[in-house]
């Protein structure tokens, strides 16, 4: 299945996972494998190599490639539980949150549940071998959404779809060229439309599989979609959204907190209940308040990061940070007028909830008043450890500002190369408002 074609007979990367994968875990198909015209690509019982990877891959088969071929030593029910307990040891934090919600029975349910579905098994045991920092990703979101899920008093199917979404929701990039997934440096406008297929690639492979609910599949599609339209693949609104889906996305969305952005500065869940919270127009009501819940009820401390010998020139980056979003907020104030919510175009509309998105945060924050600059200028003063605590909060919020001001810059980007705003006056307020966001990129 190529992202340009979605079509999920043309063999595509996964034919080379899956010879990858036969070095160590025999692949054998299952049956003849024909292409479109009935030429014979792979005789039944013979292992998938390298060389007859090549060969399927330039080729449309009679049916996907997954449904013919068995892969030995699948991860079974043991093995994924073994997984969580990984998790779980990598994320003592997510640990104490499980224990207190009482978790592990419903996670072992869930575990014997997913073994019903060869076909996820297989999918997932490549994921595990091929892309294992993807399959951590698919072990936190799984667990995270049969949290949600509990707390939300799901009905235990939908509990057991959000669970299997949440291992499967990114196994649509094994369908991906690795060349792309792996390059470095800016990807082309082509390449990033490759990688967000990922969704629809995911769904149509879920759709397919015999006995699974269409929830997986659709949760997986929706995974990127946000409730104020700005995601991807389908830039859909909330009424449109599925219950699962919103649970899916905002798992997703605490997996890429928790696991890339508060590892890296070592935090923990709990350091990412201020992060939700100024994004909260982006998730689902119930599912925001459901994913506070289950944090909160992990009691879990945040850590303090930075040695109080230090703070004193952290401040000062705070102070920094605060004079740059104000010139920045001010730059952007004027061209948001003219970007009507409502607008028939999509990249507009986009735009102007980008930017709405950005304001109620620093609203609801009050990261840009004159009465946060003061104060944090006074727990400098007076050295006031009491409140270093805070400073850390007040620093992970700036960076989410900050790293919302980034996705505004880059649709205001996309409206100006593209000439979409009619006018002069609307041109030029579009350069001024490019121009004031340049204060993101001064260190
Ligand atoms: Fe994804």
């Amino acid at each position: 299945m190529t992202a340009q074609t979605l079509e999920p007979q043309q063999a595509d990367e996964y034919a080379r996972h899956l010879s990858q994968v036969n070095k160590k875990n025999q692949v054998l198909a299952t049956e003849d494998i024909f292409n479109e015209q009935g030429a014979l690509l792979v005789k039944k019982g013979t292992p998938l190599s390298e060389q007859l990877a090549e060969r399927v891959i330039r080729h449309k088969l009679t049916q996907p490639l997954e449904h013919s071929v068995n892969l030995s030593n699948m991860i079974d029910a043991g093995r994924l539980r073994k997984g969580f307990e990984q998790l779980f040891e990598q994320y003592p934090d997510c640990r104490q949150v499980h224990q207190e919600l009482r978790l592990q029975i419903r996670l072992e349910e869930n575990c014997r549940e997913y073994t019903r579905f060869p076909l996820l098994m297989q999918k997932l045991t490549v994921l595990a071998m091929q892309r294992p920092h993807d399959y951590q990703k698919g072990l936190f979101c799984a667990w995270m959404a049969l949290a949600l899920g509990q707390q939300m008093q799901l009905e235990t199917g939908q509990v057991t779809a959000v669970f299997l979404a949440g291992l499967m929701h990114d196994t649509g990039m094994l369908h991906i060229s690795t060349d792309i997934l792996e390059k470095e440096g800016e990807l082309t406008t082509e390449e990033w439309r490759a990688i967000q297929s990922h969704p629809r690639i995911g769904e149509l492979f879920l759709r397919n599989v015999p006995g699974l609910a269409p929830e997986v599949a659709r949760a997986t599609l929706e995974h990127h979609e946000r409730r104020d339209g700005t995601g991807y693949p389908g830039g859909r609104f909330a009424e449109s959204l599925s219950t699962e889906g919103q649970v899916i996305a905002i798992a997703d969305s605490l997996c890429a907190i928790r696991m890339l952005r508060l590892s890296e500065r070592g935090g923990n869940l709990a350091s990412a209940i201020p992060i939700l919270q100024i994004n909260v127009r982006g998730y689902d009501p119930d599912a925001y308040r459901a994913a506070v819940a289950v944090i909160r009820a992990g009691e879990l401390r945040v850590p303090r990061l930075v040695e109080d010998a230090r703070m004193p020139a952290f401040i000062d980056g705070l102070l920094a940070m605060y004079e740059r979003l104000n010139r920045c907020f001010a730059g952007v104030s004027d061209v948001v007028g003219q970007l009507p919510e409502e607008s028939p175009n999509g990249k507009i509309r986009s735009a102007a909830l980008l930017a709405q998105h950005a304001w109620f945060a620093v609203a609801s924050s009050g990261l840009l008043s004159q009465s946060l600059k003061h104060w944090i200028s006074l727990v400098k003063k007076n050295h006031e450890q009491d409140h270093y605590a805070n400073m850390e909060e007040v620093d992970v919020l700036q960076q989410e500002v900050r790293w919302q001001l980034v996705q505004l810059r880059k649709a205001l980007n996309t409206l100006h190369s593209e000439r979409v705003l009619a006018g002069a006056e609307s041109a030029a307020l579009l350069e001024l408002a490019l121009e004031s966001l340049q204060a993101l990129d001064t260190p």
